[in-house]
């Protein structure tokens, strides 16, 4: 079974992803982090991002790899390198290019196959899957999604200006929805989930029980 979970930035997707794939013994699958890894991987060779078919072809060509849910690049494990401000202000022209676009597409239905996965991202449920049995899109105001941030930074004693984080939070979703292909999108069949006064333990037990009503009548 596919579960897609799409929504905008700071909806906590990754985190309760991660916690239903756990719960359900299913794979994961951070969408967002190939996007951020190619974003950091061309940042960090100098090619010009503004130049589409030169971004295209250097993006093309870096192996990517999942591997217990997490995103290994040239054999290296990704971690807080993609998570950056910079990467976050950059990855735009990595998210908004039909090319790479595609090809990760193409990756994400040859590593989900027929397994058992959680992906989570922006087009999971409308372009990578749409024939998912399982989709969700999980939101909340901005304000609720910058007050996150903003947590989360302080607790990693990161500067924390909240009028910032919404502003480049607020012209993220502004990019996030407009672009031509892959744009955050609601699927018709998805499942809302208005996580503002959830806990995420809430949110996770939520969408475990919806997907196990969906999943106990394939139960012989
Ligand atoms: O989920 P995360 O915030 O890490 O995603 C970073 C960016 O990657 C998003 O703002 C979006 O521009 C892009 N993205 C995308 N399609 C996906 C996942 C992420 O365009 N499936």
């Amino acid at each position: 079974m596919i579960v897609t979970i799409d929504g905008p930035a700071g909806a906590g997707k990754s985190t309760i992803a991660k916690r239903l794939a756990e719960e359900l013994d299913f794979q994961f699958l951070d969408t967002g982090a190939m996007y951020r890894a190619l974003t950091w991987h061309a940042q960090k060779s100098g090619v010009r991002l503004t130049a589409a078919n030169e971004l295209a072809t250097h993006c093309l060509a870096v192996p990517l790899q999942i591997r217990s849910g997490t995103l290994w690049v040239e054999q290296v494990p990704m971690g807080a390198e993609i998570r950056t401000p910079e990467v976050s202000r950059d990855i735009h022209y990595v998210a908004d290019n039909v090319q790479i676009r595609r090809h990760l597409v193409d990756l994400q239905r040859q590593w989900v196959c027929d397994a058992n996965f959680v992906s989570e991202g922006r087009d999971q449920g409308t372009v990578a899957f749409p024939s998912a049995e399982c989709k969700f899109f999980l939101t909340a105001t901005p304000e609720t999604r910058a007050r996150r941030r903003q947590r989360q930074l302080q607790q990693q004693n990161l500067p924390s200006v909240y009028e910032e984080i919404l502003a480049a939070q607020l012209d993220r979703d502004r990019r996030d929805q407009s672009r031509p292909e892959g744009r955050l999108l609601k699927a018709a069949d998805a499942i809302t989930i208005q996580t503002d006064e959830m806990s995420i333990s809430e949110v996770v037990a939520q969408l475990a029980n919806i997907v196990q009503v969906r999943l106990s009548p394939r139960m012989p």
